[in-house]
C-alpha cells in the first residue's frame, strides 16, 4: 500500500457539523420531523429573472466552452459598478476585481497563493471555518483572537497580538457583519484597523458575504471606503446570500491589485472559471435585482423577529441581530456546562430542531449555537414550541 500520509488533509480536524448531519439523518430515518437551523444555506429559490438569464444564455453553444478564470470582463465591471453604486468605491475592473467560484473558493486560494509556513495571520475567533482553515492549508501559522462583545477592545487585542507575536504576522482574516456571531461595525472600526495594518504593514482581507442581510436601518461599511485601505485591503462578497445563489458558485474579491492579481494567477492555474452562463445570470443579478435583494433581506427580518421574539418569549434570552442570516444563542445557564456540541445534540433529541454548535467556529464560540434563518415562520413557531418543551423537561 502507497505511504498513507496525507499532510494538507491531516491538518484538518473532524469536522464537527459532521456529527449533528449525522444525528439529523438519523432521526429523519425514524420518520421525526427535523426542523433544520443548521447550515447558512438559503432555502428560496433564485430570483426568476437571473433563473431565465441562464436558461437563455445556456441555449447558446458558444457559452459551453472553457470560460475565463478571472470572470468575464462584463461581470467585473458590473461588481465595478455595483462598489461604485453602493458604496461609493472607484474600482479598476481589470487590476482590481476578480470572480471567484464562490468566496469560500477565493478565500481559500488567496491564502494559497500569498502566504507559506513562515506566515503568521491573525484571524478572529469565533469565524466561518475557512476564514482559519484556509490559513492552515495554506501551511501557515494561525492566530486566533478572540471576539469581545466590544469590538474596540478586540482592536485592542489584535494590535497586542502584532506586538507581542515572535514574528510580525502578514495577514489579519476579519469578517463584519460577522458569521456566526452576527456583530456588525461601523465604518469608524474599519478605519481603525486599517490604521493599524498600515501602522505594522500587514494586508488585510475582509469578508463581506453579509452586506445586503442588514435590518432596522443599519448599513453595512465596505473596508474599501475607508481613505487608502487598497493599499494593503481586499474585501470578499458573495452572491449566494443576497440572491439566493448559494448553489451558482458565484463570488468576487476587490481592491488592492496586488492581492487581487496574486489570486488571479494562482486561479488561472487551479480553475477555467465559473461556466458562462452563471456568469451571464450573475451580470443580470448585480445589475438588475436590488429589489429581489430587498425582499430576500425582508424575508430573513421577519424569520429573525419570528425566532428571537419566539425563544425570548419562552425565557431564552437572545438579541436580534442587525445583520446576517444568523441568530447568536448563548446556551441557557442550566446547560452551559455540556458545551455546544452535546447541547446541539440534545435539541435534535428532545425539540427534533437542529442547529450548529457554536465550537463548529472555534472554541470561542463554544458557549453559544447558531441558529440559520432557513426555515419560515411556521415552522419556526414550531420549533419554538419544541424548544420550549425541552427546555421545561428534568433531564
Ligand atoms: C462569512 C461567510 N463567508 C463566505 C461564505 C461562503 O460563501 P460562498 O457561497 O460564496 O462560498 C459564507 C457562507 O456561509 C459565509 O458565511
Amino acid at each position: 500500500m502507497p505511504d498513507q500520509h496525507f499532510t494538507n488533509a491531516e491538518k484538518l480536524p473532524p469536522y464537527i457539523f459532521a456529527q449533528i448531519n449525522a444525528l439529523k439523518s438519523e432521526a429523519r430515518s425514524k420518520g421525526e420531523d427535523i426542523i433544520d437551523f443548521g447550515m447558512g444555506n438559503p432555502d428560496q429559490p433564485t430570483p426568476s429573472p437571473i433563473v431565465e438569464k441562464l436558461i437563455e444564455t445556456v441555449k447558446n453553444s458558444a457559452t459551453h466552452r472553457y470560460s475565463q478564470s478571472a470572470g468575464l470582463p462584463k461581470l467585473r465591471k458590473a461588481i465595478k459598478d455595483w462598489y461604485m453604486r453602493k458604496f461609493n468605491v472607484q474600482l479598476d475592473s481589470n487590476s482590481e476585481v476578480v470572480t471567484c467560484m464562490g468566496s469560500k473558493e477565493g478565500i481559500a486560494h488567496l491564502a494559497l497563493a500569498t502566504l507559506s509556513n513562515e506566515d503568521n495571520v491573525l484571524v478572529q475567533s469565533p469565524t466561518y471555518p475557512i476564514h482559519s482553515y484556509g490559513v492552515v492549508i495554506a501551511g501557515a501559522n494561525l492566530q486566533s483572537i478572540s471576539l469581545k462583545e466590544n469590538l474596540d477592545d478586540f482592536l485592542i487585542d489584535v494590535e497586542e497580538n502584532i506586538i507581542n507575536s515572535p514574528k510580525k504576522p502578514k495577514m489579519i482574516i476579519i469578517n463584519f457583519p460577522s458569521n456566526p456571531t452576527t456583530q456588525t461595525v461601523t465604518l469608524d472600526f474599519l478605519k481603525k484597523i486599517v490604521e493599524i495594518g498600515k501602522k505594522y504593514d500587514i494586508w488585510i482581507i475582509h469578508d463581506l458575504a453579509y452586506a445586503d442581510i442588514v435590518f432596522d436601518g443599519y448599513q453595512a461599511p465596505s473596508i474599501l471606503q475607508v481613505e487608502g485601505a487598497k493599499d494593503i485591503a481586499v474585501e470578499f462578497f458573495t452572491l449566494s446570500k443576497s440572491y439566493n445563489m448559494p448553489g451558482w458558485r458565484v463570488g468576487f474579491c476587490c481592491g488592492n491589485q496586488d492581492l487581487v492579481q496574486a489570486l488571479t494567477k494562482i486561479k488561472s492555474y487551479m480553475d477555467y472559471g465559473t461556466f458562462t452562463p452563471i456568469q451571464v445570470a450573475a451580470i443580470k443579478a448585480i445589475n438588475e435585482c436590488d429589489e429581489e435583494v430587498n425582499q430576500i433581506c425582508k424575508m430573513y427580518e421577519s424569520r429573525r423577529d419570528e425566532l428571537c421574539n419566539g425563544l425570548n418569549r419562552i425565557g431564552w434570552d437572545v438579541e436580534k441581530p442587525l445583520a446576517t442570516m444568523f441568530v447568536w444563542a448563548k446556551i441557557p445557564e442550566n446547560y452551559i456546562d455540556l458545551g455546544s456540541l452535546e447541547f446541539s445534540k440534545l435539541l435534535i433529541k428532545h425539540a427534533q430542531v437542529a442547529v450548529s454548535p457554536g465550537a463548529g467556529f472555534g472554541i470561542d464560540g463554544d458557549n453559544y449555537v447558531r441558529f440559520s434563518l432557513i426555515e419560515n415562520e411556521h415552522r419556526t413557531r414550531q420549533a419554538v414550541r419544541g424548544i420550549k418543551n425541552f427546555l421545561s423537561m428534568e433531564i
